[in-house]
């Protein structure tokens, strides 16, 4: 078996879950809901080449620039240093009237594209990471072009040294328009979940795919935890109220439960 190299996801637990971490110039579509906790995971990737020395080029598309250093900083990222010594550039890609050199002003693929080309030549010589935070709203009001533009960011970026994550954000509904596309083309897929369980919001990691890798086959509790950023809690077993439900039928189970426990004698 040749040797893989790999790198680190900036979270130990991950890192060992993926056998070492990921392997050096693969494409990862990191998936799920909002609120799951896949911006924070991309900040850590970052943060974790930041640490080596590597550079990193974070492009965001949900929230400003503004909002992902704020973000960065409540967990000690080091994202402020990595722009100060220009080792980290945040792409802003939210359409806004401010434009600088680091902004992108339409949602178009090939100016993407052709933007992480320019960061890269502009870090130097290096593996960089690369973080699109979100691949999919490049093709929110197309989603008939999602398979092919997938396959460009691929195909152009592998010809660089970089290891690209990118996030697809959908809700269950509409999974289909949202998520097409990036999955097909990954080298690996990380899926983020939810589920309020007891009346708690709880956060869950899968890894579904990752080529090349032995990877753990376990789905994991994982927090946000303030101060500290993305926490593993630790594996857990399947179970029926660990997926969320539609609200109808959790209340059902919830009532039943309820009932059932009503009925224990005291
Ligand atoms: N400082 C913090 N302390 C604890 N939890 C936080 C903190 N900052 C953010 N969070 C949690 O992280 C969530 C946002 O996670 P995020 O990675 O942005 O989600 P996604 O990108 O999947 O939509 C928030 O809704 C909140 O629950
Ligand atoms: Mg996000």
């Amino acid at each position: 078996m040749t040797c893989l190299e790999r790198v680190s996801t900036g979270i130990k637990e991950i890192d060992r879950m993926l056998a070492g971490g990921i392997p050096k110039g693969f494409i990862v579509a990191v998936v799920g809901e909002p609120g799951c906790g896949k911006t924070i995971f991309c900040l850590h990737f970052i943060s974790a080449g930041l640490n080596e020395g590597e550079g990193g080029i974070f492009i965001t598309t949900e929230e400003s620039r503004e909002s992902i250093l704020r973000q960065a900083e409540q967990f000690n990222l080091g994202f402020e240093e990595g722009l100060r010594e220009h080792k980290l550039v945040i792409v802003d890609a939210l359409m806004r009237s401010k434009e600088d050199k680091y902004t992108i002003s339409s949602l178009e693929v090939e100016e993407l594209i052709q933007k992480i080309i320019e960061v890269k030549r502009e870090l130097g010589y290096g593996h960089v990471r690369v973080v699109i935070d979100s691949l999919s709203a490049f093709w929110l009001d197309k989603p008939a072009m999602a398979r092919r533009y997938s396959y460009l960011v691929k195909k152009v970026l592998s010809k660089w040294n970089m290891t690209v994550i990118v996030t697809s954000q959908y809700a269950i509904s509409t999974s289909e328009a949202f998520g097409f596309g990036v999955e097909h083309v990954a080298d690996g897929i990380i899926r983020f979940r939810r589920a309020v369980r007891r009346g708690v919001l709880k956060r869950y990691l899968i890894i579904e795919k990752m080529r090349q890798t032995p990877h753990d086959l376990r789905m994991y509790e994982i927090a946000i935890v303030d101060g500290k950023g993305l926490a593993v809690l630790g594996p857990t077993a399947w179970r029926k109220e660990d997926v969320a439900l539609p609200e109808e039928v959790r209340r059902r189970i919830l009532a039943a439960k309820d009932r059932r426990e009503g009925e224990v004698p005291p």
